[in-house]
């Protein structure tokens, strides 16, 4: 058996979480593989929404098992949290595991991330200040702390000598904190990552690979957030793409099945970096306020845009997708002309892909395609679409080389259409 990864292809927040929930009931385990409490996946369904951070969105379907991959990278307040908010929604909740090889996230983890951005003024890249980059640099510092360090009778002593280092960083930056409180919380919170089951994920994976079970990878962010495919140094701090999936989970290249690519029928980012199709009109306002595009994790408001062919085209081949996922075509409902930036314009030449230089410099140049007025929300089939959102998939499947297989309409689980 092999296993099958799903995965944002643009800035992140596609609507991976709604997609993983959906899908869950074809898998018998759910893995998230890289990234921390940056994510903000969302999960509709009965009337509950709710939004997971580190935890995998299986979570809500008894009888999966869901997995904290080694490529995660926990922190223990905010997992605290997820787990009282999941609790309070009596409703079961499926078998959780941890990796032990999944790096913590320390409160100086946080407060560097915070210094950083700081010193970086106008040039900060928009963390979401949950410590992100100083856990993965203090991992492949090798210096970092694990899950299963936590039990260990010397995991205070290393906890004091890390904590020793962030502070003279922290005092390099001349940032002012407040260590305490964050601390207390921090070490109460264990008590409650402590309950859960820690193992060797990779040994669980590939067992679970050869008794023939079905592993879907939940991937966090997007390919273009990837810390090294992504639009540097404005990313996150993971290989967000399926190479991440299996380094952050022990699968072998050659155990890696279908690749479900996640796609927003526009485009969104939220923090800095460039955007070339980003709008700045009364369009890209409508979709804010039709697609309420405020972040999951941190509430700031997304920048939208029109959909970018060059940078899909980059991010499917980077992850060698096999199927497309779209998103969000119901916030396209009632724009006379839809756009879709095919190429771009760079010192007066046309070209087709991402450059390393200068890629806040490109003038989008876009295709325009006929929209619709229909309310898609309420479909319960893609065959009652108008055609002109049929166009707007074949055009896209032509152009992607890809097929779409799912397209959603909706936050809920029931607003999703199968071609
Ligand atoms: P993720 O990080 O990729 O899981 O995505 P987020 O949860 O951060 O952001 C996606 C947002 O869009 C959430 O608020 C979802 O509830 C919502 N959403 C997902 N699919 C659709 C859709 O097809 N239509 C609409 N209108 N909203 C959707
Ligand atoms: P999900 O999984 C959208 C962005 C931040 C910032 C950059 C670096 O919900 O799609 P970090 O906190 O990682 O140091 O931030 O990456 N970012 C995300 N944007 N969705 C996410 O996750 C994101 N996780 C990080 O806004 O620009
Ligand atoms: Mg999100």
């Amino acid at each position: 058996m092999k296993a099958d990864v799903l995965l944002g292809l643009q800035w992140g927040d596609e609507g991976k979480g709604k997609i993983v929930d959906v899908l869950t009931s074809k898998y018998d385990i759910i893995a998230r593989f890289q990234g921390g409490p940056n994510a903000g996946h969302t999960l509709e369904f009965d009337g509950i929404k709710h939004v997971l951070h580190t935890i995998p969105s299986g979570i809500f379907h008894p009888g999966v098992v869901n997995l904290i991959g080694n490529g995660v990278v926990i922190d223990p307040v905010i997992f605290e949290k997820e787990i009282i908010d999941i609790k309070a929604l009596k409703i079961p909740m499926s078998e959780l595991l941890i990796s032990k090889k999944a790096h913590l996230i320390l409160p100086t983890h946080k407060l560097l991330d915070a210094a950083s951005e700081k010193a970086k003024g106008k040039q900060k890249i928009g963390s979401t200040l949950k410590g992100i980059g100083p856990t993965y640099m203090d991992k492949t510092g090798r210096n970092g702390l694990r899950v299963g360090d936590i039990s260990a009778v010397d995991f205070n002593t290393r906890y004091e000598k890390l904590k020793q280092k962030h502070i003279q960083l922290l005092n390099f930056y001349d940032f002012e904190y407040e260590l305490e409180k964050l601390e207390k919380d921090w070490f109460d919170s264990l008590v409650t990552l402590k309950s859960f089951d820690h193992i060797e994920s990779e040994h669980y994976i590939h067992n679970a690979l050869k008794n023939n079970k079905k592993i879907l990878a939940e991937g966090a962010q997007g390919a273009l957030l990837d810390i090294d495919f992504g639009s540097y140094p404005f990313v996150t701090s993971s290989n967000t793409i399926t190479a991440g999936a299996c380094t952050g989970l022990g699968i072998a290249p050659n155990k890696i099945g279908e690749v479900f690519g996640i796609f927003k029928a526009y485009c969104t980012r939220v923090g800095s970096g460039p955007f070339p199709s980003e709008l700045f009109d009364e369009i890209g306002d409508k979709l804010a306020k039709v697609g309420n595009e405020f972040g999951s994790t941190t509430g700031r408001a997304r920048r939208c845009g029109w959909i970018d062919i060059p940078a899909l085209k980059y991010a499917i081949n980077i992850n060698g997708v096999t199927q497309l996922m779209m998103m969000k075509a119901d916030v396209l409902s009632g724009i006379d002309t839809i756009k879709a930036c095919t190429h771009y314009e760079l010192n007066g030449k046309q070209i087709d892909y991402l450059p390393f230089e200068d890629n806040e410099n490109l003038t989008p140049i876009y295709k325009e395609l006929n929209g619709w007025d229909m309310d898609l929300m309420q479909l319960e089939s893609l065959s009652q679409a108008p055609k002109e959102v049929h166009n707007y998939i074949a055009w896209l499947e032509e152009v992607l080389k890809t097929p779409i297989t799912i397209v959603s309409v909706g936050p809920d689980r029931k607003q999703t259409l199968y071609r």
